[in-house]
């Protein structure tokens, strides 16, 4: 059954743990499932996301940054996301266009209106079934995270990530259907617990009860 889920947090929340357990589990069940993450999932898109993170040599415009994730994004969802949901699979996304609503819009600064519609254009409307937020303070996320080089987000001040924070609980609170926030300070198996709970649910209850 067609199912699209995407994996929203802040650095280092667990979004790819969570991600990857959720994909394990359909695939033990022969559930048909794909996972992807942004920027990146097609061979353009890997190279836009280096441009995104590691361009260190040039200063980029938060408009270049908004448009390069949705470049990214307009690939990603042509090549792979909408074959697949036609196929019937589930299809899971680590991170999509509310992280560039929270990194771009209240992150940088850019016009929410600017943004959402540039999110429309690139996705064609497309809006996930459901939405897991990982909610972790922003601290506890860095301390988790045991990075070499830190990537232009990364190296943010608190006060950015501190918004991007914020602004996920606000979308989430003005779209209650779609989200399930989740306190990401839970251990991996609690948070795999809840999520594959919903999930089950809009599967029409494959698995039920099952580890
Ligand atoms: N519930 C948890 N409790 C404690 N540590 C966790 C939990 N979930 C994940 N971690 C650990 O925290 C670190 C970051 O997790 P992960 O990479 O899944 O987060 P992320 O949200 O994908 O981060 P990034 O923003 O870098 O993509 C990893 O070392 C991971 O093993
Ligand atoms: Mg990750």
């Amino acid at each position: 059954m067609a199912l699209f889920i995407t994996f929203e947090g802040g650095e280092g929340s667990g979004k790819t743990a969570q991600a990857r357990a959720l994909h394990r589990k359909l695939a033990r069940l022969n559930i048909p499932v794909v996972l992807l993450h942004e920027p990146g999932g097609t061979s353009l898109g890997r190279r836009i996301a280096r441009w995104l993170k590691w361009v260190q040599d040039a200063e980029m415009s938060p408009l270049s940054e908004l448009l390069l994730f949705n470049a990214s994004r307009a690939q990603l969802v042509a090549e792979v996301i909408r074959p697949n949901l036609v196929n019937g699979k589930v299809v899971i996304c680590d991170r999509y266009t509310d992280s560039t609503i929270v990194y771009q819009g209240y992150g940088r600064g850019l016009d929410m209106e600017l943004v959402r519609a540039t999110n429309g254009a690139a996705t064609g409307g497309l809006v996930p079934d459901l939405t897991v937020l990982l909610d972790v303070p922003v601290e506890e996320g860095f301390a988790r995270k045991c990075v070499k080089a830190r990537d232009r987000f990364e190296q943010e001040d608190i006060a950015f990530h501190q918004r991007v924070g914020e602004g996920y609980l606000k979308l989430a609170q003005a779209e209650p259907e779609r989200w399930l926030v989740i306190d990401g300070c839970q251990s991996r198996a609690r948070i795999a617990q809840i999520i594959w709970g919903r999930v089950s649910q809009l599967l029409g209850g494959v698995g039920v009860g099952g580890a």
